[in-house]
């Protein structure tokens, strides 16, 4: 191949990176929880679902999804998942996806679940996230940018276990525990707490005692529909580390001195963007074109 076919050829190919829209982040989720959590995965109208939409996360696991430019969606999640013996049918107490898979494939989290919301290369090509209690809560989780930049590009979410601590009228419990905590809109269905009609807008819409008791609990995560100055984060060129139970429970780590271990596991090698697959293409061409120049 001439030198001059093989130039046309890399730039042809730099112009379908830079049409492509550049690069596409990694979410690695992590479950440090002392049970299997199934996370869900559920695009936004109008967005192309992941690749995988459900799976199960072992204590201890974690599980890396290559998210394409310009993603939004959310992520929760499931709980206390099982298949029926006889139906085959797979379902979960809390955050189920009404799908009869591991897969949600479209269906999103029945409240109450803690839900972590993303909307890549928004606004001023930002990622806007959040961590959201505003449906409610099963389980305590945390968004980590990594390698992002940007004024408030910091960790988001709810480290705190609310589902023994959860109001009476909010509680929800399987075999006498509590297992999820609902948000008042969910247990009252009152406009009031559901921010809707006469309560629609930010003005009217106020924070309530019950929003309040997420709000203390959690003072980064989302309360309630209008509580978005202190609960929506932004970051440039960010990874995430999407981690359930964040904090280990207390009960169970206790050790011998009665000091709290450190926390285990989380891998801290740098995140850095995954650049998309036109970029490894071009990387493979090139090395491969390099490695026949001798023969011509
Ligand atoms: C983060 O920055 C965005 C955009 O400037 C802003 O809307 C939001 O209120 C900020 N969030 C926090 C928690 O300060």
């Amino acid at each position: 191949m001439a030198f001059n076919q093989l130039s046309k050829f890399i730039v042809a190919l730099c112009l379908i990176q830079f049409i492509s829209g550049g690069y596409s982040a990694t979410f690695t989720i992590t479950n440090k929880c002392s049970n299997t959590v199934w996370p869900g995965i559920l695009s936004n109208a109008g967005t192309a679902q992941l690749p995988t939409t459900g799976f199960a996360l072992q204590p201890g696991e974690s599980n890396s999804i290559a998210v394409p430019a310009s993603w939004s969606g959310r992520l929760w999640g499931r709980t206390l998942c099982s298949q029926d013996a006889t139906t085959g049918k797979f379902s979960c107490v809390t955050g189920d996806c009404g799908s009869s898979t591991v897969e949600c494939a479209g269906g999103g989290a029945a409240p109450p679940a803690s839900l972590a919301e993303f909307t890549l290369n928004g606004a001023n090509g930002l990622d806007f996230y959040d961590v959201s209690l505003v449906d409610g809560y099963n389980l305590p989780m945390t968004v980590a940018p990594q390698g992002g930049t940007g004024g408030n590009c910091t960790t988001t979410g709810c480290v705190v276990d609310l589902n023994s601590g959860c109001p009476s009228e909010l509680k929800v419990t399987a075999s006498d525990e509590g297992v999820a905590c609902k948000s008042a809109c969910e247990a009252f269905g009152d406009p009031m707490y559901c921010c809707s009609g006469a309560y629609a807008t930010p003005d009217t819409c106020k924070p309530s005692s019950y929003s309040q008791f997420f709000k203390n609990a959690c003072p980064k995560a989302y309360s309630y529909a209008y509580d978005d100055g202190t609960s929506t984060f932004t970051c440039a060129a960010a990874d995430y580390l999407i981690t359930f139970c964040p904090v280990p429970p207390a009960t169970s780590v206790k050790s011998a001195n009665g000091q709290y271990p450190v926390a285990v596991g989380v891998s801290s090698s740098s995140h850095s963007r995954t650049p998309n697959v036109f970029v490894f293409a071009t990387i493979t061409l090139l090395a491969a074109f390099w490695r026949l120049l001798p023969i011509f």
